[in-house]
């Protein structure tokens, strides 16, 4: 903003702005898709208040004034009995000693403690209670009106019940977050089936929150972690600063995040900030700065508001790991599955502590939507810490010479076709038999850890095997090989001393008697990942029993998805399949018999609804120690909808579904077998 600025000039650049803010508040909040980075959008607000500090005729009706975020169509609207509000920020600490001399001026006090906790980097949620019992749950929304989740937050943790000595009347704020490494499996799974990543655990977080179905919630975990509770009507809270409310939480039955600390002075505030901005990278979720509070409740809430901002608490906001580097050209990576991926090289840039040379750009269609070209300067960003992301191009950096991104349309691995199927984005190379790449993935993927986890059989080692020594022919074809190895066939290996191939030897035999479930991983079959394989094997138990398995059989295992069991029955089906798996049992692996749960619900799926004699979890527990389970929500999949009192639409859904409406009663004669 220049000095000499006038009122139009500034009239219309506020415009500009607020069109620009209100996009991308649409985009962030309703679309889980940011168009831009937090530090561009951060820079946006900024210049609007700058200028509406300026020019206060401009202020009028400013978006400032209102919490971003409107709910969205799909959910009933509630309200929230306290505002949802959100917090100021500073990015300096320069910034942070302005909040505390003003908390000083204010309170007209010279000993104002503070607490101190992460800022999560997920959804604000609300939880509200009455006599006790969660009413509803809710997303934050606009601030006063938010979408009604309450299915939704119950199946990632939400307690049906306040304990201890929580008040009965309550409104618990949390944060909904997801922990890093599940989102980079859920998107995994994702590219895997075709679909577009999630651009970070956050986004991802709302899309799971915004399910229609609770079990699909359940199904990609979300932790929320309390840290605010409003007592309401005639309760009052049993805790007089924030450091004894996150002491209480936990008795309440809420999780917390263990790392906040209570009682400190503004230089202990920094201090922490400063342990804050290395520790952070340890959290299994993202957090973006730290929530500054001012410790005593009372005193918190005395100071007021100034717009929307309370003024007894700030938010330090750490700045987003964000560098710029030059994409210097685009390869592509042939997985196990035969999926074709793009992976910029860039030049190596330090961001977010870590050295950042490759970056995945998912497919050709984010390629596009990024309107990236080989030899662009980049914004490169370490998204959820730990993947770095290309960002965007730096088009006004563009020299000329930059070239568009080759498409491959041959395998770069074998040179095949490649494939596009139906509803898929990702090119998948048609030679699944064949080429080497798929091949070599998968025996990667066998003997890695999360499948056959054997020790020494990295990358390297199975690119070895694979290959062959000195121009004679490969150890392996495939994994079905592994187990004929001997510790004479590694000792021609170029690296291979008699120690490590002994040492080799004796892990690949410790790997022969598995867990079904890990063996089920380790065939890489798609859309069988640890909570599907499990399902399997507690449902057949051994290897031979799913192999003696009809269509029908497989498509009945609890907690398997059509679509998976649609690709377990075809894996299955397939000769080479056959093949691979004969070899393996020859060779000697037998996974582990497994006693097949028993129980006198075995098999069986539940939904508990309404209000029974005996807590919900207590009921859940009895059923699964029966060999049962429990969902989240009805569906075709459920057995029984046991109801209580006051149970709501799911007796409706259940009869439509035909599915058994049991009351407690009924329960119990099932119970008893
Ligand atoms: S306390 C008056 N504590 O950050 C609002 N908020 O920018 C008091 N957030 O809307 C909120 N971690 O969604 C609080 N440890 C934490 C938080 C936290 C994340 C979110 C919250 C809020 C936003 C403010």
């Amino acid at each position: 903003m220049t000095a000499e600025m006038t009122l139009a000039s500034a009239r219309r650049r506020t415009e500009v702005l607020r069109a620009e803010i209100g996009r991308h508040n649409d985009a962030y909040y309703q679309r889980d898709a940011p168009l831009i980075s937090d530090t561009d959008y951060d820079a946006l607000v900024a210049e609007l208040r700058q200028l509406e500090a300026a020019f206060p005729r401009l202020a009028v009706d400013s978006p400032l004034a209102r919490v971003s975020g409107r709910p969205d169509e799909g959910f009933a609207r509630v309200q929230h009995p306290v505002p949802m509000l959100s917090l100021g920020n500073a990015s300096t600490l320069d910034e942070l000693r302005r909040f505390d001399q003003r908390v000083r001026d204010l309170t007209g006090r010279d000993d104002v403690r503070y607490h101190c906790e992460p800022k999560f980097d997920g959804l604000s949620v609300g939880l509200l209670y009455r006599k006790g019992t969660l009413v509803w749950g809710a997303t934050r929304g606009d601030g006063v009106t938010g979408e009604k989740v309450t299915a939704n937050l119950r199946a990632i943790g939400a307690p049906d019940r306040v304990t201890g000595l929580a008040p009965r009347d309550v409104y618990i704020r949390g944060e909904a977050v997801m922990y890093r490494s599940d989102f980079e499996e859920l998107n995994r799974r994702r590219i895997e089936a075709g679909e577009s990543p999630f651009r970070n655990p956050r986004n991802a977080g709302a899309g799971s929150i915004r399910q229609i179905d609770p079990a699909a919630t359940a199904a990609r975990p979300l932790h929320i972690f309390a840290y605010q509770a409003s007592a309401l009507e005639s309760s009052t809270l049993p805790v007089r600063t924030h450091g004894e409310l996150l002491a209480a939480l936990p008795t309440w039955g809420f999780k917390t995040f263990p790392e906040h600390q209570s009682d400190l002075t503004i230089e202990q505030v920094m201090a922490f900030i400063e342990t804050e901005r290395e520790r952070r990278h340890r959290w299994p979720f993202d957090t973006d700065g730290v929530v500054v509070k001012v410790d005593d409740l009372a005193t918190e809430q005395g100071l007021g508001f100034v717009g929307k901002d309370p003024r007894g608490a700030i938010a330090f906001k750490f700045p987003a790991e964000e560098r710029f580097t030059r994409l210097r050209s685009v390869r592509w990576q042939v997985g196990r599955t035969g999926s074709v991926t793009p992976v910029a090289e860039l030049e190596p840039v330090f961001v977010g502590g870590v050295m950042v040379a490759n970056a995945t750009l998912h497919n050709p269609n984010e390629i596009r939507r990024k309107g990236l070209l080989v030899g662009d300067m980049v914004v490169v960003r370490r998204a959820g810490e730990v993947i770095p992301e290309v960002v965007a191009p730096i088009v006004e950096q563009r020299r000329g010479t930059e070239t568009e991104v080759a498409i491959p349309e041959r395998c770069p691995e074998c040179g095949s076709e490649l494939l596009q199927q139906p509803g898929e984005i990702v090119l998948r190379c048609s030679n699944e038999g064949g080429c080497s790449a798929q091949r070599l993935g998968r025996v990667i993927h066998f003997a890695g850890r999360g499948a056959l986890d054997i020790e020494g059989l990295g990358d390297a080692n199975v690119a070895l095997l694979m290959a062959g020594a000195n121009g004679a022919p490969p150890l392996i074809r495939d994994a079905g090989d592994l187990f004929a190895l001997t510790i004479s066939d590694l000792a021609d290996l170029p690296g291979f001393g008699p120690v490590a191939a002994t040492n080799l030897i004796a892990a690949i035999d410790r790997a022969r008697h598995p867990d079904l479930a890990r063996l089920l991983i380790g065939l890489g079959i798609r859309m069988i990942g640890g909570e599907t394989a499990t399902a399997i094997s507690d449902h057949f138990g051994s290897l031979d029993a799913l192999l003696a398995a009809n269509e029908e059989e497989i498509r009945a295992v609890n907690g398997l998805g059509n679509v998976a069991a649609t690709h377990l029955v075809a894996w299955l089906a397939r000769d080479e399949n056959r093949v691979l798996l004969d070899r393996l049992q020859r060779n000697g692996l037998r996974p582990r018999e497994r006693a097949r749960r028993s129980g006198v619900l075995q098999g069986k799926s539940f939904v508990i609804t309404g209000t029974l004699t005996r807590p919900r979890p207590a009921i859940a527990e009895s059923i699964v120690a029966a060999g049962g389970t429990v969902a989240g929500g009805v569906s075709k999949r459920v057995d029984y909808l046991v109801v209580g009192e006051n149970p709501g639409s799911k007796v409706d859904q259940a009869r439509k579904l035909g599915i058994a409406v049991i009351d407690e009663d009924g329960f119990a004669a099932l119970m008893r077998g």
